[in-house]
């Protein structure tokens, strides 16, 4: 199969090209990508949403490591929740070596403070700012929850999201993972009522932990939303270990 080539950015926003959402963005996760005609549409946005120490973090760094290291795609971890320290040590131990990346401005951390409403614009321009400084076309931001505390109403929410993330990231050709923190509910459920960000997100993928017979637990993923995607239906099992996740012998439908 040919593969297709990224169009790459330019640090001046002005001149970079409209993302064509044909040309797909690995997730960087071993066995995905075959699940979603080769990976996320460039420039989309994407939700991650799930409890607690379901992967939402893993799953997203993957994601920009993969790009820095095997595409030269330069991306963003904006952290609302971790420290520095906290992060790159965790994701060390899963193999992911982000300094080296981070000396060759392939990888930026961006730790955010406390959020409050009055701050929010400086930290969008902070993000804005380092986007287009370093190029950056992926992104992830941990996370929409804790960022949504600082809005007031929930149209505060939708305008601000929209117009951001959709038009000035989006159009930049960044594609944007926001990690989102479920509502406690029904262990494995997909929440009933989704919010404002599966709403206005490209496409949405849920992180389960479930229990099974005895102490064991199963790790699951489902993407519930991809658009203009032929995307798998239905539960994907993942393993996390020592190299962080992988899809767990998928069964593809009309596939071998
Ligand atoms: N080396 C490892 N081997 C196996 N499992 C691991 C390993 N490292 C981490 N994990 C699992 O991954 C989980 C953490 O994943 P991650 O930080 O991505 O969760 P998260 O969804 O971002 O959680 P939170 O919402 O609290 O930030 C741990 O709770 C643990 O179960
Ligand atoms: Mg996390």
């Amino acid at each position: 199969m040919a593969e297709k080539v990224l169009v790459r950015p330019t640090s001046d926003p002005m001149v970079r090209s409209t993302p064509d959402p044909d040309v797909r963005v690995s997730t960087g996760i071993p066995g995905l990508d075959e699940l979603l005609e080769g990976g996320f549409p460039t420039g989309s946005l994407i939700t991650l949403a799930g409890r607690p120490g379901t992967g939402k973090t893993i799953f997203a760094s993957q994601f920009l490591y993969q790009g820095a290291r095997e595409r030269g795609e330069p991306g963003m971890y904006v952290s609302m929740l971790e420290g520095r320290k906290a992060y790159f040590r965790n994701m060390n131990r899963l193999g992911l070596d982000l300094l080296p990346l981070e000396k060759k401005d392939l990888f930026r951390f961006l730790e955010m403070p406390t959020l409050s409403a009055e701050g929010l614009p400086a930290i969008w321009e902070e993000i804005v700012r380092n986007i287009d400084e370093a190029g950056i076309v992926r992104l992830v931001i941990d996370s929409f929850t804790a960022m949504s505390q600082a809005f007031g109403t929930q149209n505060d929410i939708r305008v601000f999201t929209h117009m951001l993330l959709g038009k000035i990231i989006g159009g930049a050709g960044c594609t944007t993972l926001m990690i989102t923190e479920s509502a406690p509910g029904l262990l494995g459920d997909v929440n009933p009522n989704p919010g404002m960000q599966e709403f206005i997100a490209d496409g949405v993928v849920h992180f389960h932990l479930v229990p099974v017979a005895g102490d064991a637990r199963v790790r699951y993923v489902e993407i519930t939303k991809m658009r203009g995607t032929n995307h798998q239906m239905g539960p994907i099992p993942i393993d996390i270990g020592s190299r962080g996740i992988t899809v767990r012998m998928p069964h593809i439908p009309g596939r071998k």
